[in-house]
């Protein structure tokens, strides 16, 4: 060591520099744009190559290199359309046949009768404003009070919440098939009587009104759900001898081909660290992974790939955002409001920033069908309130939530917003422009993606006024002992060698739902999920949890006189997976005097034979089998 070194050892003050863009550097600094070019002058020369570094933070061009011709065209290859399939409601022959002695899983199919139910009752109220559910007393008769945390003994606090409130008996149950219009809004109940051929003689499913999830674009094209489950080779599967029935989508997806391939390939061809080689395969590696970064920005139909992060999932990106732009923003008795419907990734965090700076974590509570109240949430804001967190669609419950409302209420007392995507994008388009949101967070796994993967939007000024929060390389601009010059977002977030294999299986999970076109995935899953919901409650002795007009995918239930771990292992000893338990998010649960419950909860590939095969089971529990 120096004589100089040793005078300075132990005595830096370092300045952090976060944002060199735009800002002059301190005088000694090498100049990075210079630097950039540099580099990537440097790689041209070598025959053949081009700079690796693209994008603007390295200052340098998109990289030219191109992959090898033999590579594949990954990613848009979802199955062929072939001719829709026939989109149907359960009539209550079915349901009565169904009713009758317990058929056996895989005996079901479905006869098609004529549903006649009386159009003077269409009200429009909506789905599923159940007959059914208005029997079960609810275990608060008011709206939940508005808690503010953190406050000493919150359990204390909640009122006595009663464990399983009042089941439907068989005479609910009736009561529920009779009103067979209460579940659902039909926009032209004449077209039920029409003549029709085939199996068409059920109530068309694009009768149902696209009210129902009013953000979505539904235009009726084709989508073929064998086609699509031919793209998922797990599902080919056996568990306990019989065909894996995959009803575990809100937990995680499954993978298509497609991204299997495509990971393989990474590796098989590309792998290398990111940014900071200089040769071939680092430049195959930085193209691929900043291609996915591409992807994800068209996908959320984010204004620039500066706004994305790559993180490890919607954990991650709520966590980063509450420790990092979090504690520079929120400060004693600052307010934080979050819903009572929230998933644990999106309360604990929160809770940990409360208690650190003396912020409030407030709750907007919900109805009994698990709406968000507007009204009580509405009265949660005011000028102290720093930050909105809230869920797109519950997991626990599948609620949709308005979160556009939401969001413009929150801007109007200049609250930020971080809408939680993580349940809702592989079920409807995103578009974090319309929905004007701060941040938004998703994991790669819940939309056919690889784990391990995530990603957090937020808008370029939020980012750029949000410290790092992990420090290391790959982050930075320049580093000496004195000082550290950070990149600007969004590479400022991602420290580290990152998961870069994965963020370029995501890019094809993305291209894999875009080639189907998320309007057609959510037109299926919403005609599959209104069937479901039907046929399960016409099971004697189930109680939905939640049961909002707007819902996607999430069909939590309990089951009288079985543990919601025993309907799940039933299910399971006939291939049929589903998660039984609190969902990672008890006080949603709690709301409804359940400590845990069993949720199916449906994907693009799940087809009116899952459901039979789900609702069979239930029958046969119900009638002392399975
Ligand atoms: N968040 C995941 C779920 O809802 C794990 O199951």
């Amino acid at each position: 060591m120096s004589t100089s070194d040793q005078d300075k050892a132990g005595s830096f003050s370092p300045v952090m520099i976060e944002d060199v863009a735009g800002g002059e550097l301190p005088a000694g600094l090498p100049d990075v744009a210079a630097l950039a070019q540099m580099a990537n002058e440097f790689f041209r020369s070598a025959p053949g190559q081009a700079g690796p570094f693209g994008g603007n933070q390295f200052g340098g061009a998109q990289s030219a290199v191109t992959l090898p011709s033999m590579a594949p065209q990954f990613g848009a290859t979802p199955s062929s359309f072939a001719p829709p399939s026939a989109e149907r409601l359960p009539s209550e022959a079915d349901v009565q046949r169904l009713s009758g002695s317990a058929p056996s899983a895989f005996e079901l199919s479905l006869a098609a009768a004529p549903v006649s139910p009386n159009p003077s009752s269409f009200s429009g109220a909506g789905f599923p404003q159940s007959a059914l559910a208005d029997t079960i007393a609810s275990p608060f008769s008011q709206p939940m009070p508005v808690f503010d945390l953190p406050f000493p003994n919150f359990e204390a606090a909640l009122p006595a919440i009663p464990r399983m409130a009042a089941l439907p008996t068989e005479a609910d149950v009736t009561a529920a098939l009779n009103s067979v219009s209460s579940f659902y809004f039909l926009e032209d109940a004449g077209a039920l009587s029409k003549p029709t051929q085939a199996k068409a003689d059920r109530p068309a499913a694009a009768a149902i009104s696209p009210s129902l999830l009013p953000d979505l674009q539904l235009p009726r094209k084709q989508f073929d759900v064998d086609s699509v489950r031919r793209d998922f080779p797990i599902l080919q599967e056996r568990v306990n001898g019989k065909p894996l029935i995959w009803l575990d989508n809100a937990a995680t997806t499954q993978k298509p081909q497609s991204v299997i391939d495509r990971i393989s390939y990474f590796y098989e061809h590309e792998n290398s660290n990111i940014h900071r080689a200089a040769h071939e395969l680092a430049a195959r590696a930085t193209d691929a992974y900043e291609g996915a970064r591409q992807k994800v920005a068209r996908f959320l139909n984010a204004p620039s790939t500066n706004e994305i992060v790559f993180v490890r999932g919607a954990t991650e990106a709520i966590n980063l955002v509450a420790k990092s732009w979090g504690k520079r923003h929120i400060g004693k008795d600052d307010e934080i409001i979050i819903s009572w419907i929230e998933h644990h990734a999106n309360i604990v965090p929160w809770q940990m920033l409360a208690a650190e700076t003396g912020a409030r974590l407030r709750v907007a509570p919900v109805d009994d069908d698990g709406q968000i109240l507007l009204d009580e949430f509405e009265k949660l804001l005011n000028p102290k309130t720093r930050l909105v967190s809230v869920t797109q669609v519950s997991n626990a419950l599948g609620t949709i939530t308005p979160t556009r409302q939401i969001v413009q209420m929150a801007h109007r007392y200049g609250a930020r917003v971080l809408v939680d995507g993580a349940q809702s994008v592989s079920h409807m388009s995103t578009d974090v422009q319309a929905l004007d949101c701060d941040f938004f967070v998703f994991s790669g796994h819940k939309v056919f993606g690889p784990t391990g993967i995530g990603v957090l939007y937020g808008k370029p000024d939020v980012l750029a006024d949000t410290p790092p929060w992990q420090g290391g390389g790959n982050m930075i601009v320049d580093v000496t002992f004195e000082k550290t010059i950070y990149h600007a977002p969004p590479a400022r977030f991602e420290a580290g060698t990152g998961n870069i294999a994965d963020a370029v299986g995501l890019g094809a999970a993305i291209d894999y739902v875009e080639g189907l076109g998320m309007e057609n995935i959510a037109r299926h899953e919403h005609d599959l999920l209104i069937y479901a919901t039907k046929l399960l409650q016409t099971v004697p002795g189930l109680r939905l949890i939640g049961t909002a007009k707007e819902k996607a995918s999430v069909m939590s239930f309990v089951l009288e006189g079985y543990k919601t771990e025993e309907v799940g292992a039933a299910l399971n000893k006939e291939g049929i997976a589903v998660r039984s338990g609190h969902h990672c998010a008890q006080p949603a649960l709690r709301r409804f005097g359940v400590e845990t419950s069993v949720r199916p909860s449906l994907a693009l590939y799940n087809n009116y034979a899952d459901v039979d095969a789900l609702i069979a089971v239930l029958r046969k529990l119900k009638n002392g089998g399975a």
